[in-house]
């Protein structure tokens, strides 16, 4: 179902103080109509469920192995974010593909594994800046989206659109980039919502959400701080007209 959602992706940022902090000044300060999820490192997953339980804001992992117990030293399976209160589980973001070789048949099976365990998948695709440069950005899409998601019941999936290009970097796709690459998905998946991620800053996020096809966001950097994370939905709800 196309719905409007905004996330926040910690990566591997803060110690437990840290984390328990910011998300404590989250719990206080998100009160908006949009769907918030959290999604901090694996081992903070458990204290923030108790943070966040009487909020409307939603915890996520950031990844999970697609098997649910066994012999697999230093993996995280479905079932155990599952029993520390996720709801979402980010699946094949770019760092988890290129830094950490994940193919789009790995991320397929984790997808289909999420979706078994009643978790909902945030799927991440997008192009590398070569791959861009080459031509090939819609390709690389469609065939990141299609392994991923052909056949796989797509009520409780999101996916990002995330080029590789603009994260990390304080500068975000531009806007005739996002809108057409959205379009481009949608024409793929139509009532999944898709999300933008890739320096989403307060700064622009009212103009990047007028987008059309642009139902939220996937922010980094600037979601280690709830009072910025606060106005980057702020910012988002202003340019829908939610209110
Ligand atoms: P930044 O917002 O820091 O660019 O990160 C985007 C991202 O990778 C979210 O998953």
């Amino acid at each position: 179902m196309r719905r409007n959602i905004i996330a926040a992706n910690w990566k591997m940022y803060f110690t437990i103080n840290e984390a328990e902090a910011v998300a404590n000044r989250m719990a206080e300060v998100v009160n908006n109509k949009t769907k918030v999820i959290v999604c901090p490192p694996f081992v903070f997953l458990d204290r923030l469920s108790k943070v966040f339980l009487k909020t409307s804001i939603k915890l996520g992992a950031q990844n999970m192995y697609f098997e649910e117990k066994g012999a697999f030293t230093g993996e995280i399976s479905p079932t155990m974010i599952e029993s520390v209160g996720c709801e979402y589980v980010i699946i094949g973001h770019s760092e988890r593909r290129h830094i950490f070789g994940e193919r789009d048949i790995d991320i397929r099976k984790k997808v289909v594994s999420a979706i078994e365990h009643n978790l909902k998948p945030i799927l991440c695709v997008g192009e590398t800046l070569t791959q861009r440069k080459d031509g090939k950005a819609k390709d690389v899409v469609e065939r990141q989206i299609i392994t991923a998601l052909d056949g796989v019941d797509l009520n409780s999936v999101v996916v990002a659109y995330e080029p590789v290009w603009a994260i990390g970097t304080g500068v975000p796709a531009d806007l005739d980039t996002v809108n057409e690459m959205h379009s481009f998905i949608r024409g793929l998946l139509e009532d999944v919502p898709i999300l933008y991620g890739g320096s989403v800053k307060d700064k622009n996020a009212y103009e990047l959400a007028q987008i059309n096809d642009v139902d939220g966001f996937l922010v980094g950097s600037a979601s280690l701080d709830a009072d910025t994370f606060k106005k980057i939905i702020d910012e988002f709800e202003r340019a829908k007209g939610v209110n």
